[in-house]
């Protein structure tokens, strides 16, 4: 069995088309100096009419296998974290499996909201850590921008669509991801939700008469509870990783709002300038936020090999969780060894001791 699971590949995709907070104001009764004061967001990204939650994460997926130097045939697990899928069913990951032609792969979607990435991360963990697999495929991905109600200012202002990918792999080196923690908690599920639309209240004239089918939140609430559990989550997976936050040197935060950002920094005591922000160009994008980001600080020199990475999120359900990880960064064509390759090194090992000289 490995000893651990490593990433080795990672990319992501935005949709080309922006929109800042000036155009909002055409759309809405608000300003680009509220949206600013109170969330950081800036601008997003808005889904074209072809784009969707599975062709996104197909455009993430594939830059995460060139870096991984691994070919879609030797893939053998892919889960698209989302909320937004392109269907109830089939799960996203299918189409994903199909169109970049994983078709050894097997495939489902987690749904945990905007802790889906950290939560398909956990279990792409554990599948490998426990012999299961020996690579995995983790998307987080969102078209949420079909699910906001655009007359709804409260909500409408805050989310983007876009989607990111990493290349899970087997190693035996002490590389990768050291901690995962997640938690939930269904009794505050109403907070933050999309009523209609599955077997609960199925999609009628009266559902949609009502816009059941949108996006509805209790932001302030939602606010108070994502700073304690994150900073909570934050400190469990640390403390599991066997480090202190002394050991951290980058936090990457689903980005949601940055006064969640700020509020979780502050609570644990742990310096903004080591905390990847870029929700100023993305808003949230609830499931690829963190991937989307793990990109960014990767191309912007924030991540460098051996840095000591806390990812941590919190979302609907509520849902929240964090994970711990070395960075392993690209591995330049040399793949961390297979269990089989591993073996027949072993065995040319001994093959080279018992040959007589
Ligand atoms: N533009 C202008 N005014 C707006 C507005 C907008 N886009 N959206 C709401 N308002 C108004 C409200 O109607 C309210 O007006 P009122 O006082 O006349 O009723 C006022 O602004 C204050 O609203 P409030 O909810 O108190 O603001 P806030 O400081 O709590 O910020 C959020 C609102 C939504 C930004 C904040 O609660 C938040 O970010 N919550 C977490 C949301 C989130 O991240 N969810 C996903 C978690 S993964």
């Amino acid at each position: 069995m490995a000893k651990n699971a490593v990433i080795t590949g990672w990319g992501y995709y935005a949709p080309s088309r922006v929109l800042t907070n000036a155009d909002l104001e055409r759309i809405v009764d608000t300003t680009d100096e509220w949206i600013t004061s109170r969330t950081g967001i800036k601008e997003r990204r808005i889904a074209s009419d072809g784009e969707t939650t599975s062709t996104m994460s197909v455009r993430a997926a594939r830059a995460a296998l060139e870096k991984a130097h691994l070919r879609a045939q030797d893939v053998q697990l892919v889960i698209v974290g989302t909320a937004s899928p392109d269907y109830l069913f089939p799960a996203t990951a299918c189409l994903v499996q199909a169109e970049i032609g994983a078709m050894k792969a097997g495939a489902f979607d987690v749904e945990a909201a905007c802790t889906s990435f950290i939560s398909a991360l956990a279990i792409a963990r554990g599948l490998i850590v426990s012999g299961v697999y020996e690579n995995a495929l983790v998307i987080g991905a969102e078209t949420l921008s079909r699910l906001l109600n655009w007359k709804d200012r409260s909500t409408c202002v805050l989310f983007g669509d876009g989607a990111g990918a990493c290349v899970l792999e087997a190693t035996n080196a002490s590389v990768g991801i050291e901690s995962t923690v997640l938690h939930g908690d269904g009794s505050k599920g109403e907070l933050l939700m999309v009523p209609a639309g599955a077997s609960k209240l199925p999609a009628s004239a009266d559902t949609i008469e009502r816009g059941l089918h949108f996006i509805t939140m209790a932001g302030g609430e939602v606010f108070k509870l994502a700073v304690k559990s994150m900073a909570d989550a934050a400190e469990e997976a640390i403390a599991e990783a066997g480090l202190s936050l002394d050991d951290i040197d980058v936090l990457i935060p689903h980005q949601a709002n940055i006064r969640i950002i700020e509020g979780v920094a502050k609570r644990l005591h742990f310096p903004m300038e080591k905390v990847f922000v870029n929700i100023q160009r993305y808003g949230n994008t609830s499931a690829a936020s963190i991937p989307i980001a793990i990109c960014e600080a990767e191309a912007t020199g924030r991540l460098r090999r051996g840095d000591k990475v806390l990812l941590v999120a919190f979302g609907g359900g509520f849902t929240w969780g964090a994970a711990v990880l070395e960075w392993f960064g690209a591995h330049d064509g040399m793949r961390p060894p297979s269990p089989l390759e591993r073996a027949a090194q072993v065995l040319e090992d001994v093959v080279e001791r018992v040959r007589p000289a």
